[in-house]
């Protein structure tokens, strides 16, 4: 499975992929880990808030609701678990992750200037 997602991460990050072995330590440090055949989502949760690590779809299964329905699983659980904020960070040029965050209710609250190899990364919130 952990190979699988690895492949799968190299297709929506080629210039920054993860291995099995970067999977496994994720998941040995404590995040939750989602993942369908074309869409995965990486998360951690530390009392009330979680942390959404990475989530990325097929190319080719893209526009199709896949990250939606990732980030709808995510929410369910994180709400049977207490959690009250989901805080993110995306690269500011990043205009699908954007408009898919905005479009499920994620706010921004603050910006890192040049944190992404010169790109700011835009902070975000969503209490649910
Ligand atoms: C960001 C990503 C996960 C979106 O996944 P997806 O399955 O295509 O998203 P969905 O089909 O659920 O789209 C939901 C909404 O997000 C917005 N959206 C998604 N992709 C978009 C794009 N390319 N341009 C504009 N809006 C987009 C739209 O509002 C869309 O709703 P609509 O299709 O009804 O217009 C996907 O593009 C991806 O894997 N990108 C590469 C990895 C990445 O950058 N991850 C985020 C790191 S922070």
């Amino acid at each position: 499975m952990l190979k699988e997602l690895a492949n799968l991460h190299k297709l929506c990050f080629p210039h920054k992929p993860w291995s099995a072995d970067d999977f496994g330590d994720l998941k040995k440090s404590g995040c939750e880990i989602i993942a369908s055949q074309n869409g995965f989502i990486v998360y951690r949760t530390t009392l009330d808030e979680a942390e959404i690590i990475t989530i990325g779809v097929h190319p080719d299964a893209r526009r199709t609701g896949i990250g939606v329905a990732l980030l709808g699983v995510m929410e369910a659980d994180l709400k049977k678990s207490g959690v009250k904020h989901i805080f993110l960070e995306v690269a500011a040029d990043n205009t699908p992750a954007r408009a898919l965050y905005e479009q499920n209710g994620f706010v921004q609250i603050g910006v890192r200037p040049r944190y992404y190899d010169g790109v700011d990364a835009i902070m975000m919130r969503k209490d649910i």
